[in-house]
Formats: structure tokens, sequence, C-alpha cells
């Protein structure tokens, strides 16, 4: 069992995230990535659920909001696609095992705008490089400590059948550019994400991919998951205790 030496957690109070290279090795990573593979490969999406991932808010209305696709994927496996994947059409611009957005770029946000609690700070990002993130193919930039000014928004659920189904309480307000510094990271690494700092990656422009495998993990007791949050628990799938 691994422990986060003194200095580490300090770190991570400090800035609100903290890097952990070498958590996996590279025969790890590669297995990740095989099964990612298999995935895509028979992955099979509907015309109509052609939906493309962005926080930038309009757009998320937009694309994500009109279809049950996005809300009903907590206990599925669903795919989001980066802009410019589809034409009119919803036809393939770029081959499909390129076009996976979690798998790319996210504009400034914080996790517990989606992922909302009370009281807040209970949501912790895990963030495993499956490939070198660099500067050119869209590595992390957080703003070292901005994780303990609050949230600045929050995507909440619209009653059931309406739409668009997500809305945004508040805004995210422009972030000073100069104020985020990048996480290049090499392959195997852990990135942990407070719930509140603020984070962005940049659009791969490089002829490299930069896979990563995210999740979150949530301190339940005593807390509050928000029934307003677009990811609900479901009977079949129930958020996982990682210990009891
Ligand atoms: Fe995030």
């Amino acid at each position: 069992m691994a422990y986060l030496s003194r200095s580490q957690l300090q770190k991570f109070q400090e800035d609100g995230f903290l890097v952990l290279e070498g958590f996996w090795s590279a025969d790890e990573c590669v297995a990740m990535q095989w099964r990612i593979g298999e995935i895509v490969a028979e992955m099979d999406v509907p015309l109509h659920c052609r939906t493309e991932f962005s926080t930038q808010e309009e757009e998320q209305l937009r694309a994500q909001g009109s279809t049950d696709y996005f809300l009903s994927s907590g206990d599925k496996i669903r795919f989001f696609f980066e802009k410019g994947v589809f034409d009119e059409k919803g036809n393939f611009l770029v081959p499909p095992e390129k076009s996976i957005n979690k798998i790319g770029h996210v504009s400034p946000h914080q996790d517990a705008s989606f992922l909302y609690t009370e009281p807040l700070g209970r949501v912790l990002g895990v963030w495993i490089a499956l490939e070198d993130a660099t500067l050119e193919n869209g590595c992390l930039w957080f703003i070292p400590g901005s994780h303990t000014g609050g949230v600045s928004r929050r995507m909440v659920r619209a009653p059931a059948g309406s739409a668009p189904g997500t809305s945004f309480l508040g805004t995210e307000p422009a972030r000073d550019n100069s104020l985020f510094v990048p996480t290049p990271v090499r392959r195997g690494a852990l990135i942990l994400i407070h719930g509140e700092v603020v984070h962005k990656s940049e659009q791969n422009f490089s002829d490299y991919s930069r896979q990563a495998y995210t999740f979150h993990l949530m301190e339940a007791a005593g807390t509050v998951w928000s029934p307003d949050n677009w990811l609900q628990p479901t009977a079949e799938l129930p958020f996982t205790p990682l210990y009891t």
C-alpha cells in the first residue's frame, strides 16, 4: 500500500493538485490502452447521439442537453467527441479511434461544477496518463491554490423530460491565462485533482495522441451528493464503495 508523504500531502493541500510520476508501469498503461482500443473498435454510436463534448456553457447545452445520451451515461460506456469530428450529416471526418474526447481538450473548469457535494471538498479527481502528456498534445494546466474559493457555477439537471436536460447556475468567470501552470507528465503518472481546483487542457494539435484514464472519488461519510448533479447512481450501477 502506498501512502503520500507528509510533504506530498502538504503540496496537495497548498496547490489543489499533486503529480505522482511512475504510478503505473508502461505495461499497465499498455494493457489499459489495449482495452480502450477494443471498446472503441466495437463502438456503435447512433447518428442522433453523435454528441460533441465541451465545457463551454452554450455548446454544452446545445450538444448535450438535448439528448439523454449524456444524462444516462453514468452506468454505461458512452462516447463523447472532439469538435470537428463529424460533418453536418454525422459522418466521421477523422478515424473513429482518434475522435474520442475524454481520452482531450477541456476549457477551464472546476470538477465540483459538475460533481457537486455538500459540504464541498469531498470529490477527488484521479487522472492517469496512459501516454506522455506534453505541452503539444494536451497536458493538464492548473491554477495552483485556486481550490479554496468555492465553486463559481453549477451544472444542474432540468426536470425529467424537459429540454435542454441540463442548465448552469452562475457562470464560469474569465480566468487570467497567465495563472495557469502546465503539468506535462510521463506515461504512467497519476495526477490527484482537488474538486475545486481550476484546471484545463488545450486542444491537441500534435500528431501524438494523449490518452488518459480518469475517474473521481468521493468521501461519502457525512456527504450529500447533490440530487441536481447530471450523474446519478442507479440501481444497476450504484456508486462503488472503495471501503466501508
Ligand atoms: Fe476536470
